[in-house]
């Protein structure tokens, strides 16, 4: 029998990473991002040359690459990705990749690539798995689901306050609230595994709650389980 697994899925911008990296360390199991996967992946077409609705040439390329993270132990770090024994960290977060990854991750030999990856490395369980389609298509049988969503306006508000923190130049509220309405709709209504609520997923609406909150309403619904 194998280790706990903590399914948290929802939307672009809803600060699904920052909760499931604290969430994982408060109960002392690794984090696994899988959307850094598909960024890896979609960073490879662009630098390869590939174009991004050559189908074939991303399968191929899908099928042969190798990507490897590792999540800090400072939950505060993103996860260190690497493509093919290079370094893409950062890289992976560029506008560029964030374009173009919901292409990307629509192909379904894409998925079905990463997918089989992430199921192995789940195996044996012991992880907080975050994307889109964990508690729908990669760990149906997690011990517990969870669902995040924010509106929009929320959601853009906070990615403007990320990049005024990291420095980077603003960019207005209307434009952020477009490019998520428009990757939540991609996201959302794409034939393979579209982004939706798991039967069972235990739903948290963020918009007036706190980071900390929100991981404390994780933790005591992993308990209630436990
Ligand atoms: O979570 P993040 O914003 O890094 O995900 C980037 C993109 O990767 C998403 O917009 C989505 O298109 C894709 N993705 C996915 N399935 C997952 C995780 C991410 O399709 N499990």
């Amino acid at each position: 029998d194998r280790q706990p697994i903590v399914a948290i899925d929802g939307p672009a911008g809803v600060g699904k990473s920052t909760v499931s990296r604290s969430v994982a360390r408060e109960l002392g199991l690794v984090y696994l991002d899988t959307g850094a996967m598909y960024r890896a992946l979609t960073w490879l077409v662009l630098e390869s040359g590939i174009s991004v609705t050559d189908r074939c040439a991303i399968a191929e390329l899908a099928n042969r690459c190798e990507i490897q993270l590792a999540a800090s132990v400072d939950a505060a770090q993103p996860v260190r990705v690497w493509i093919n024994d290079r370094e893409v960290t950062s890289a992976i977060r560029s506008l560029d990749v964030t374009a173009n990854v919901s292409a990307i991750a629509a192909i379904p030999e894409v998925r079905q690539v990463l997918v089989k990856q992430q199921q192995q490395w789940g195996q044996k369980g012991g992880l907080v798995a975050e994307g889109r389609d964990i508690g729908t298509q990669v760990f149906p049988d997690a011990d517990l689901k969870i669902f995040l969503t924010a509106s929009v306006q929320e959601r853009a508000k906070r990615r403007q306050q990320d990049f005024l923190a990291q420095g980077q130049p603003q960019i207005s509220l209307e434009q952020l609230e477009r490019d998520i309405a428009a990757r939540d709709w991609q996201d959302s209504n794409r034939e393979v595994a579209p982004l939706k609520k798991a039967a069972g997923a235990v739903e948290i609406i963020t918009d007036a709650k706190s980071i900390t909150q929100v991981i404390a309403e994780i933790v005591l619904q992993y308990d209630r389980v436990f």
